[in-house]
């Protein structure tokens, strides 16, 4: 059919004593306004197609068999779609809202309208700022069981980080949305699901290029089936425990179910209470992962940045280990943390479907058209950050706080993450707990390169090898 095949992606990555610029994909080289060729290379790895330009540009269109696709990349524009015509960009693109429907149903992930204002007000509470102090202890324990964990290993130990850090998130989240109760079998059972629902769906819709609005649903193959089946049979069951009187009290299931018996107008049913059960978990373990262990990429080659963080944990912690109420003195571990969500922004594309039409800057929007706003662009505009490619948590320190709206990884706007302070907090504890113990090194030869899916993570994983300090 086609004799043209996507290219390999050419990964740029440079190190010496005093600078790192990070693995990232070199700019797209390809002719513009060429879309079957970009469509096809986008399948490949979403984070190759950029051209210099993209990064300076303010607002560009482009049309895929038909559709108006605009790229939006300057604050006060990005500002116009997340906060002041928020109402008109809150729908999610086709395809995020088409990959997820299966496992979420109306979950607030991918709801617009009246479903999402209600939940969203539920969800919000239940995972804001002022809860995160009550899963410290969680994040506390289970960060804890793995340097015991690692101990047990030998020195040098060979493990993928990607995956440590995936169980790791997956153990913190699921011990907070569903409680203590669930066991290590269904515990497994959910997050190796979940991964392979992740595997089995494709993120472009081409149907939404070929003129349907809503995309196509995502075919259901029996594996997906199984999948979806497995996850929905375990999370129902804890709903129902709870439901009975019998589930762990400090938990996010609890405290939905609580709200739902002091607001019965909300009508949360039991696959109500499911789909935000699994959205919650669904979007605070992988995110969270990926994070981390792209913070342990960056230190294990810049040098200087992992002693700072070695010294700054000595210092406000002495030898005893790092608990939640460190978090707000551990400026330095912060600054890794923000500085790594600047650089691998863990959802590099914000893709939203316009309700109706509209102006962004001077680009007329049409209805039903794809905006998309790329951290994984905006985080690299030279105007924006000096020196965008290079590894430098000072940017971060001392006060310092880049452009309102140009460091987006939590989004921004009433759809912002409501687990942003959960995440932050548990990303730079983990950081804390485990490089008091263990240096991580990831091997000088290993090629890094960044693959974007629904989440942006290391091609292959991150394979490392494990140190005792
Ligand atoms: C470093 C960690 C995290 C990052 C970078 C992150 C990032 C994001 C981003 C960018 C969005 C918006 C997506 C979009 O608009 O398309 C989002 C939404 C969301 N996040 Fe997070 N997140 C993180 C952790 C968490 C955690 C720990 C939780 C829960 C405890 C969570 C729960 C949610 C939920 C429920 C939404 C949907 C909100 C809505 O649509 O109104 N996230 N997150």
């Amino acid at each position: 059919m086609f004799a043209w095949r996507p290219r390999p992606v050419e990964i740029t990555e440079r190190l010496n004593d005093t600078s790192f610029e990070p693995a990232h994909a070199a700019y797209y080289d390809g002719k513009s306004g060429d879309w079957l060729r970009l469509l096809l290379q986008a399948r490949v790895d979403f984070l190759s197609i950029w051209r210099p330009a993209d990064f300076t540009e303010r607002v560009t269109a482009t049309r895929v068999l038909g559709r108006q696709i605009v790229l939006v990349n300057a604050p006060d524009l990005i500002r116009q779609v997340v906060v002041k015509r928020h109402e008109n960009y809150e729908r999610k693109s086709p395809q995020m809202r088409r990959a997820l429907e299966y496992l979420l149903g109306d979950g607030l992930f991918i709801s617009d309208g009246e479903t999402w204002k209600q939940r969203r007000a539920l969800v919000n509470d239940i995972v804001h700022t002022n809860r995160v102090p009550s899963f410290g202890p969680v994040m506390e324990k289970t960060a804890g069981e793995l340097v015991e964990r690692w101990r047990g290993m030998p020195d040098g130990a060979n493990v993928n980080v990607l995956h440590e850090m995936a169980g790791l998130t997956a153990e913190i989240i699921s011990r907070s949305v569903f409680g203590n109760n669930l066991g290590k079998e269904s515990a497994d059972a959910v997050t190796d699901s979940f991964t392979s629902y992740q595997s089995l769906i494709d993120s472009i819709n081409l149907g939404y290029f070929i003129g349907f609005d809503e995309g196509l649903p995502v075919l259901r193959t029996p594996s997906l089936r199984r999948s979806v089946k497995r996850i929905h049979r375990i999370i129902d069951k804890v709903v129902e425990d709870h439901l009975a009187g019998s589930g762990d009290h400090n938990s996010m299931v609890e405290l939905l179910i609580r709200r739902q018996e002091r607001s019965p107008e909300l009508k949360l049913d039991l696959v109500a209470l499911r789909n935000e059960a699994a959205t919650i978990f669904m979007a605070g373990h992988e995110t969270t992962a990926a994070t981390l262990t792209w913070a342990w990429y960056l230190l294990s080659r810049a040098g200087w940045a992992e002693q700072a963080v070695h010294e700054e944990i000595a210092r406000v912690c002495g030898d005893r280990t790092p608990t939640i109420d460190d978090v707000p003195k551990l400026d330095y571990c912060r600054a890794v943390i923000e500085e790594t969500l600047r650089l691998y922004p863990p959802v590099p594309i914000l893709a939203r479907q316009t309700k109706q039409a509209d102006t962004i800057g001077d680009m007329p929007i049409e209805p039903a058209s794809l905006v998309l706003i790329v951290p994984w662009l905006l985080h690299r505009t030279p105007s924006l950050f000096e020196d965008p490619h290079l590894f430098r948590p000072e940017r971060f320190l001392d006060g310092r706080r880049p452009v309102p709206y140009s460091y987006i990884p939590f989004a921004s706007g009433p759809r912002v993450c409501p687990g942003m302070n959960f995440g932050l907090t548990e990303a730079i504890l983990c950081l804390a707990v485990l490089a008091q113990r263990f240096r991580v090194r990831v091997d000088a030869g290993h090629k890094v390169e960044p693959l974007c899916r629904l989440t942006l993570r290391p091609k292959g994983g991150l394979p490392v090898t494990l140190h005792r300090r």
